[in-house]
C-alpha cells in the first residue's frame, strides 16, 4: 500500500531485545552465502547496496515458495486467475495510484560526513538506545537478585526503567504525529532536541528534512526528456488494476474473483538494512480480490484467516506469527493488517492485507477516461468493485523460512550440526541418493534410483566422502530425505530412508520409494 510503513515503535520489537538473535542472524547470512542461497549482487565489484542474487539452492527455494503460493491461490481457488504484467507501465498509472505525489520517505543529510539517513530511522535508533538502557537495568537487577528476580515486576516498578519507558513513549508520540502530519520541520526539530549525532562522524550538522520519492525512474526510447520519463514499478498491484477489464472480459469471472501476480518491484530505499528484508529490487506475490461494495468486512476477515492458515501450513511454531492491525489507515483503506513474523531482529511485517475500497479502480477511471465497472447479474447493478488485497514479499518470505529453519544442534558425540529444517514441500533438494561406498555395485543401484526419481523431484546424487559428511552437507542445505544404498540393498531390494530432522532411519523397499515420497510431498498433505 502507498503509505510507507514505519519501523514498529513498540520497544519490545527493537533490535536490542534480541541480542542473541543478532548473532544468529549473522550466522544465517553467512550460511546463506556459503551454501549457495544468496550472494551480494555484483560482488566482484564490491556489491551493490541492498541488491542480492539468488544462488543455485536459493533459486530452487525461491521457486518452491512461489509455486506454493501460486498453487494455494490460483490452483486451489476456482475464482482466482493469474496475470504477468510488464514492469514498465504508462507513467500516468503512477499518477493515478498516488505514487508520484506521495510515495516518499523523509530524508536528511549530514553536512560534514555527507551521509544520508531516513530522519524517522535516526529517531527510532535513538529510541532503541534508550531501550538498551532498560535492558542493562534488567541485566544488573537479575544479577543482584538471582533466582528470586521477577522481571515483569521490575519492569513495571523500577523508577529508572519507568523514566526510560516514558521517554520512549513521548518521543514515539512526537514522531508519529510529525509523520502523519507530514511535518518535516518538526522531524528535524526532534533530531535537534534529542541532540542526535551522525552515527558515522558524530557531527550534528544536519540539513533540513526533505521528502524523497522512492520510485526509480528511467527513459523510454532513444530520446530523453520529461515526456519519455517512466518508472520501474514500485508494486505489482497496479498491473492488476489496469488489467481489470481485460481479465474480466476474457476469463468469464464473476464477482467475487481475484487476480494473482508474482513479479519484481523496485524501491529506491534510502537506507536498506537487514539483508534481504528491505531491498531495492525485490519480488512481490500479490492478489487483488474484487468484491461487491458492502461485503468488504466479510472478505477482509476471510483473507486474514486464509493467509494465516497458509503460513501455518508450513509447520513452523505458531508463536512466530502475529497480526498487527493498523490504527492509522491510508486515505483509501478502510481496514489493514500485517501478518508479522518473528525474524531474528524482532517481529516485522511479512505480509499486508488491505481493504482498499474502490480507490484504485476509480482513480484509474478518472485518469484514463475508461470505465472500470462491473455489471452484477444478481443485483442488476453496475458498480466499481471494492478490493481486498493480499501482498507478500517473496524475498521476505524466503528470509522467514531461512531464519525459522536455521538450527544448530549439539549431537551426542559432542559435535555440532547445522541443519536447515526447511519444510519438505519448500526444500530446494527433496532427496539425496547416496551409495554407502563407491564400489560393490552400489553406485549403479543408486544411479538407477536417482534416474527414476529425478522425473518428479529435485534430487542430489552424491558418492564423495564418508557417509556422515554427506549427510551433514545435505542437512546444511535442508534436504529432508536421504536414501542410502548399502550392501543389504543387493540382498533384499531395500534402502535406508533417513529423516533430516530426527536423523532416524528406516528401511524401505525401493519399489515403495515413489509412493512414500509422493505422499510426503503432495500438496494436499500440506494444504489439504
Ligand atoms: N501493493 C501493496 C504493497 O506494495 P507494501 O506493504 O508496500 O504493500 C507489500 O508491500 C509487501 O512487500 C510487504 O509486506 C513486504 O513483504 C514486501 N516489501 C515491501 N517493500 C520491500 C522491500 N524494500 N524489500 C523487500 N520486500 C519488501
Amino acid at each position: 500500500m502507498l503509505t510507507r510503513k514505519r519501523l514498529s515503535l513498540n520497544p519490545e520489537d527493537s533490535l536490542f531485545f534480541y541480542p542473541m538473535s543478532q548473532d544468529t542472524f549473522k550466522k544465517i547470512t553467512a550460511h546463506a552465502k556459503e551454501y549457495g542461497f544468496i550472494f551480494p549482487s555484483s560482488e566482484i565489484y564490491d556489491g551493490l547496496s541492498a541488491v542480492y542474487d539468488y544462488g543455485p539452492n536459493g533459486t530452487l527455494l525461491k521457486n518452491n515458495i512461489k509455486e506454493y503460493w501460486w498453487k494455494a491461490m490460483v490452483q486451489l481457488h476456482e475464482n482466482i486467475v493469474g496475470l504477468d504484467a510488464a514492469i514498465l507501465m504508462h507513467p500516468k498509472v503512477w499518477k493515478a495510484s498516488g505514487h508520484v505525489d506521495a510515495f516518499h520517505d523523509p530524508l536528511i543529510d549530514n553536512k560534514d560526513s555527507k551521509k544520508r539517513y531516513r530522519a524517522d530511522n535516526l529517531i527510532e535508533d535513538y529510541m532503541a538506545k534508550i531501550q538498551t538502557k532498560i535492558d542493562k537495568e534488567v541485566k544488573k537487577a537479575r544479577k543482584r537478585f538471582g533466582d528470586s528476580f521477577d522481571e515483569e515486576k521490575f519492569l513495571s516498578e523500577s523508577p529508572r526503567v519507568l523514566k526510560y519507558k516514558k521517554q520512549i513513549e513521548q518521543i514515539g508520540d512526537r514522531l508519529n504525529k510529525a509523520l502523519s502530519n507530514n511535518d518535516l520541520e518538526e522531524l528535524k526539530q526532534i533530531i535537534i532536541d534529542l541532540e542526535i549525532a551522525d552515527p558515522v562522524s558524530g557531527s550534528r550538522n544536519w540539513t533540513d528534512v526533505k521528502q524523497f520519492n522512492l520510485m526509480f525512474d528511467t527513459h523510454i526510447g532513444a530520446v530523453s526528456g520529461s515526456s519519455s520519463k517512466i518508472y520501474l514499478r514500485p508494486e505489482t498491484a497496479q498491473g492488476i488494476f489496469v488489467n481489470f477489464s481485460n481479465v474480466l472480459k476474457t476469463s468469464r469471472m464473476k464477482i467475487p474473483f481475484g487476480i494473482a501476480q508474482i513479479g519484481k518491484a523496485f524501491r529506491n530505499e534510502i537506507i536498506a538494512r537487514q539483508f534481504i528484508f528491505r531491498m531495492r529490487e525485490f519480488e512481490q506475490m500479490e492478489m487483488q480480490f474484487f468484491i461487491r461494495p458492502g461485503t468488504e468486512k466479510k472478505w477482509f476477515s476471510y483473507w486474514k484467516e486464509t493467509r494465516l492458515k497458509w503460513h501455518l501450513s508450513l509447520g513452523f511454531d505458531k508463536n512466530l506469527y502475529r497480526f498487527h492491525d493498523h490504527e492509522q489507515l491510508a486515505h483509501y483503506a478502510d481496514a489493514a493488517t500485517d501478518i508479522e513474523f518473528k525474524f531474528p531482529f524482532g517481529f516485522k511485517e511479512l505480509e499486508g492485507i488491505h481493504s482498499r475500497t474502490d480507490f484504485d479502480l476509480k482513480s484509474h477511471e478518472t485518469h484514463s477516461g475508461k470505465k472500470l465497472r462491473y455489471f452484477d447479474p444478481e443485483t442488476k447493478e453496475t458498480y466499481v468493485p471494492y478490493v481486498i488485497e493480499t501482498s507478500i514479499g517473496l524475498d521476505r518470505m524466503f528470509l522467514a523460512v531461512l531464519s525459522a529453519s536455521f538450527t544448530e544442534e549439539k549431537l551426542d558425540d559432542g559435535s555440532t550440526r547445522t541443519v536447515l529444517k526447511i519444510p519438505a514441500i519448500l526444500a530446494p533438494v527433496k532427496v539425496a541418493v547416496l551409495p554407502l561406498v563407491k564400489k560393490d555395485g552400489l553406485p549403479e543401484i543408486a544411479r538407477e534410483i536417482f534416474n527414476e526419481l529425478k522425473w518428479d523431484y529435485m534430487i542430489n546424487y552424491d558418492e564423495k566422502d564418508a557417509i556422515g559428511r554427506r549427510y551433514r552437507r545435505q542437512d546444511a542445505i535442508g534436504t529432508p530425505y536421504a536414501i542410502t544404498v548399502d550392501h543389504q540393498t543387493k540382498e533384499d531390494g531395500t534402502v535406508t530412508l533417513r529423516y533430516r530432522d530426527s536423523m532416524k532411519q528406516e528401511r524401505i523397499r525401493i519399489t515403495d520409494l515413489k509412493k512414500e515420497l509422493n505422499r510426503k510431498l503432495h500438496l494436499r498433505t500440506w494444504l489439504g
